[in-house]
């Protein structure tokens, strides 16, 4: 339809029916026995007739069902305005990628394009329209389960993610035409705006950022989406500045729409709405619908007040018709960009559904993306990769060395007798192998408080304790080397899953124990979905392999990278605290006017903790490889960069693969402001290359350094490049002190 078509649809709209326009419900109001609920389930008394106006639906699925579905509710509606179907396909669709984490941990926004091109073509097939992803939070307090939803700590890393996952999702079509191709989904970014920074790391609670740390840390990411093209933007739970996202008019309507130009449609997060009469900045519903209208915010996720409230508000004067006009115009242009006025059942395809869905050629992807995922944090000895000859009986032991449950929480789709798993992929491929198996203990303790929610349900073990770690510690004794398959359960991390205690479950610590104190030539694969205070777990383990939550192609891709037939090449997203006390810990940390340094470490009075070090166990951007790589100095194609003119400025390393195999290495650029207006962080992500060299193999790498890239917000709040002196940093972490001075002048 043309936009003039479209106005005179909506011209010829009852308000009730833009009402409807605005809502959305749960996918169990079109198909009874649906009950997939990814929130509280409030009272929604509508009548059967609006909700047979409303607009969008979620968490609904399968092309079938939802070509009858559309069917049935476009002969009912007066103007068969067609049904928007919505879904969190957040790593995936059936075949499940890694989590975000993980796939931040890849320092590849090329592949997680791919990934996000698949998961929209398994979902378009599927017949949806629109997926809740990219999350873009900044997460720098793992005790927050979400964090998993991330790709982690750093605006840069995140924006560069952001930009690949909305160009996946849109694809190249929308991107030049502004029409969705038929197997591409609309991009839903959220959660707007700094969800990932809630006191205490506790979900759901008050967000207390200055703005411009709002602006340096947690906005970029999001900007960075809707720069992109992303069409949608989701509010967040927290409040702002002590202002619910729902109700922000600064952030939905001064920031989104005025500052930035967001053309797309704005929706609450499940329930958000009424949530306002929680948050105790709306007495009543009326009020709470009034206020995210005035804000900005185009549909009502799930609780019915607009539909129930909107015809009343505008008949009373209270709301304008031209802002609700407005509104449903968006959602209206969305609809018509999908293509769904000349096909509503656009994408839906029964065909593709099969064909298409975890198809080879997706779990080769799933595969690939989770090999380059996993980070080796430790490997005393070259214990790995694991050898027929070297590494001897080998006894594969824990709760998850022989689990499917190795998707992340938001893989709603996941089919664990789906997901390989490790015992299926070492039996299939380690047949030179003599190999024992041994399921160690439970996942989690039965009063673990997680374990004993009813909510969701952590698998039991198949025994009791005593026999299980019985049977370990004799495969332990029996076997030269553990791998030991460990870490938290899926649904241990993830919404409403925040942590005071982020170590491994108390019962598999027990495990890990008892196995090491009989064989100390531990591997230990970590399933997680956030960082863990890993100290004991390290010191216990002489090799530490990372996995996150790999998805279908789980077991495959860890023992392909056990054996060597994948040289693991993933990097820390996120910071892994030395304990919980440390969090929020993140490498882009302040100088603070007392440093610790090398030369002042006797010294009382210094910013540091009496009990315990100030760095994290593990910092931001580190991965081992069974290779090894050395950088030379960093070489500068001069000593200056005018701030008027833009020239750029060269970085260089020439990085050598100096180990015996063949290995991949994320180069990584950092750069530090000496002197600022405002405090700026030690140094900063400003580009990373991941590169292949073959063994003795080297390769120059360089970096342009830009104005553009050194302005901040400064003491005058605007944003600029101030002149001064620059470190540039290159190399395989956010540790390195391979650098060399420029200027700006
Ligand atoms: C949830 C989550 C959000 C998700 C939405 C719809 O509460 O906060 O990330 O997209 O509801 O499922």
């Amino acid at each position: 339809m043309t936009e003039k078509e479209l106005k005179k649809l909506l011209s010829e709209m009852s308000l009730e029916e833009k009402a409807g326009q605005l809502e959305q419900l749960p996918f169990g109001f079109f198909e009874d026995g649906n009950t997939v609920l990814t929130g509280p389930m409030g009272e929604i008394s509508l009548t059967r007739e609006q909700i047979a106006l409303t607009g969008s639906t979620l968490s609904g699925c399968g092309a079938a069902k939802l070509r009858r579905v559309q069917r049935e509710y476009m002969e009912n509606h007066p103007h068969h305005i067609p049904l928007l179907f919505m879904m969190d396909i957040i790593n995936g669709c059936d075949t499940i990628f890694p989590i975000p984490l993980a796939q931040g941990a890849m320092f590849d926004p090329q592949r997680v394009k791919k990934a996000a091109q698949t998961a929209a073509r398994e979902a378009a097939a599927r017949g949806l329209h629109v997926t809740f992803s990219p999350m873009l939070d900044t997460v720098r307090d793992p005790r927050w389960g979400r964090v998993m939803e991330s790709t982690g700590e750093d605006p840069y890393l995140n924006s560069e993610n952001a930009k690949a996952m909305v160009k996946g999702y849109q694809g190249q079509d929308f991107g030049k035409t502004g029409v969705f191709a038929r197997d591409s989904v609309a991009a839903c970014i959220k959660h707007f705006a700094g969800y990932g920074a809630p006191l205490g790391g506790r979900d759901y609670n008050a967000v207390e950022l200055s703005d411009r740390t709002l602006r340096e840390d947690y906005l970029p990411a999001y900007k960075a989406a809707v720069d992109a093209g992303a069409q949608m933007v989701m509010t967040s739970f927290n409040t702002l500045d002590r202002v619910p996202s729902t109700a922000n008019r600064r952030l939905f309507s001064d920031l989104l729409r005025e500052e930035w130009g967001f053309e797309g449609v704005s929706i609450t997060d499940w329930a958000a709405m009424a949530e306002l009469m929680e948050h105790r900045v709306a007495a009543d519903d009326l009020e709470a619908c009034r206020l995210a209208m005035d804000a900005g915010i185009d549909i009502d996720m799930c609780t019915g007040i607009y539909q129930f409230r909107l015809p009343q508000l505008v008949k009373k004067g209270v709301i304008p018709v031209k802002k609700l006009d407005e509104a449903v115009l968006r959602v209206l242009k969305l609809k018509n960009a999908l293509g769904l006025f000349e096909d509503p059942y656009r994408g839906i395809d029964e065909d593709a559904e099969q064909a298409i869905l975890l198809s080879d050629e997706h779990r080769k992807q799933a595969r690939k993306a989770a090999e380059e995922s996993f980070v080796l944090l430790k490997n005393e000895g070259g214990l790995l990769p694991l050898d027929p000859e070297k590494s001897g009986k080998v006894a594969f032991i824990g709760p998850f060395s022989d689990s499917g449950e190795v998707s992340g929480a938001w893989s709603i789709l996941a089919d664990p007798a789906k997901c390989v798993t490790i015992r299926q992929a070492a039996e299939k491929k380690m047949k030179k192998f003599r190999l024992r198996f041994a399921e160690g203990s439970a996942f989690a303790d039965a009063e673990d408080p997680i374990a004993g929610f009813d909510g969701p349900y952590i698998p039991g073990a198949s025994g009791p304790e005593e026999e299980l770690i019985a049977d370990a510690v004799e495969a332990a004794k029996e076997a030269d080397t553990v791998v030991l398959c460990i870490g938290e359960h899926r649904l241990m991390t993830g919404e409403a899953s925040s942590r005071a205690n982020i170590q491994i479950p108390a019962v598999q610590a027990r495990l890990l124990r008892a196995v090491s104190a009989v064989n100390r030539n531990v591997v230990t694969v970590l399933f997680t979905g956030r960082p863990l205070d890993l100290r004991e777990v390290s010191s216990l383990s002489k090799a530490l392999l990372v996995v996150w939550f790999p998805g279908t192609e789980s077991g495959n891709a860890i023992v392909n990278t056990l054996t060597g037939k994948n040289n693991p090449s993933g990097k820390l997203p996120m910071s892994f605290p030395w304990c919980v006390g440390q969090v929020p810990v993140f490498y882009a940390s302040f100088s603070t006017g007392r440093p610790v340094t090398d030369n002042n470490r006797d010294m009382k009075f210094l910013s540091r903790y009496m009990d315990i070090p100030n760095d994290p166990l593990y910092s931001f951007g580190f991965g081992l490889s069974y290779t090894s790589f050395s950088f030379s100095e960093v070489s500068l194609s001069g000593k200056s960069i005018k701030r008027r003119g833009g020239k750029k400025l060269t970085a260089g390393v020439r990085v050598t693969n100096t180990g015996d195999r063949a290995g991949e290495c994320v180069v990584q650029m950092y750069i530090r402001d000496e002197v600022s207006s405002v405090a700026r962080p030690v140094r900063e992500l400003k580009g990373f290359k991941r590169i292949t060299l073959e063994p003795g193999v080297s390769e120059e790498v360089a970096f342009e350094i830009s104005e553009k890239m050194l302005r901040f917000i400064g003491i005058d709040g605007k944003r600029k490049s101030e002149p001064g002196k620059f470190t540039v940093y290159i190399g395989e972490d956010s540790s390195t002190m391979n650098g060399a001075d420029f200027a700006l002048m």
